[in-house]
């Protein structure tokens, strides 16, 4: 397949209204993210995107830095300025998810499942990776970016990644077109945005609760202590509802690493 990928054949692809547009798109940067806060800090409007073909410093949550070579996979950023209070932009990762599985599934038959809050595993091996960085204060989000990384057309990852990363072509045994996944997750991401803008998360409940694998599973749970449970459900604010295993006690778990117990 000899694939069309850059600043043409994205925005040719493109369905979105307002998201994508402008789209910029980067043979080389350093990471989508930092370019997009750049351009949010110079006063940029809602909606501009940046992808790049390969990113020198691709940034990974809890400063892990996150692999994204040339010609193998979708690394994206998107600027939003939701007019919603800094405690709810945590809920733009997880409608990030929900938008990226359902554009996989739709692009490929493929089933992707959430481990929450925001990666996206396929057959247990990390697929794609969610970082949502805000600018703002106390009161309101200046910018949100939200950036994405999904590994489509990845042969082969390095020895260090191999056992826990996977990608479409190696789940789906052929490759994918990147510029229709990525206007896809673009699709499904602006359809629920504008819902969540003035309905909040709670119509995305059920969805979450279907297409995430941690709901019901037998968790460790990673904070300031280190302890088991059983997930039981997601709250309408996004967090996570856990039953401990040594006190029965039902806590609410608002970000840490959760782990799958036999997974990890
Ligand atoms: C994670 O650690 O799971 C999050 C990875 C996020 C990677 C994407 S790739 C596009 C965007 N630019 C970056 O530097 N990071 C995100």
């Amino acid at each position: 397949m000899t694939e069309r990928y850059g600043q043409q054949a994205l925005e040719h692809a493109l369905q979105t209204k307002r998201l994508g547009r402008p789209l910029h798109f980067y043979a080389e940067t350093d990471s989508t993210n930092a370019r997009i806060a750049a351009l949010a800090a110079a006063g940029a409007a809602e909606g501009a995107l940046a992808v790049a073909e390969l990113q020198t410093a691709g940034r990974g949550r809890r400063g892990r830095a996150w692999q994204a070579p040339a010609g193998t996979g979708i690394w994206m950023s998107l600027l939003l300025r939701p007019a919603i209070p800094p405690t709810q932009a945590p809920l733009l990762t997880l409608l990030a998810g929900l938008a990226v599985t359902a554009a996989i599934r739709g692009e490929t038959g493929l089933s992707p499942q959430i481990k929450w809050p925001n990666d996206i595993l396929l057959d247990g091996k990390k697929l794609v990776g969610i970082l949502t960085e805000m600018d703002g204060d106390m009161d309101a989000v200046r910018a949100v970016t939200l950036g994405i990384g999904i590994n489509v057309n990845t042969e082969a990852f390095p020895p260090e990644l191999a056992d826990t990363a996977t990608s479409l072509l190696l789940a789906g045994g052929r490759a994918y077109d990147r510029a229709a996944l990525l206007a896809r997750v673009l699709a499904e991401f602006e359809a629920r945005y504008d819902v969540f803008l003035t309905a909040g998360f709670a119509p995305f409940l059920a969805e979450y609760r279907a297409d995430c694998m941690t709901i019901g599973a037998e968790v460790w749970v990673i904070g300031r202590e280190y302890w088991a449970g059983t997930a039981l459900d997601i709250t309408p604010e996004g967090e996570l509802l856990v039953r401990r295993a040594d006190t029965g006690a039902e806590e609410v778990v608002f970000s840490g690493e959760v782990s799958i117990r036999g997974k990890e």
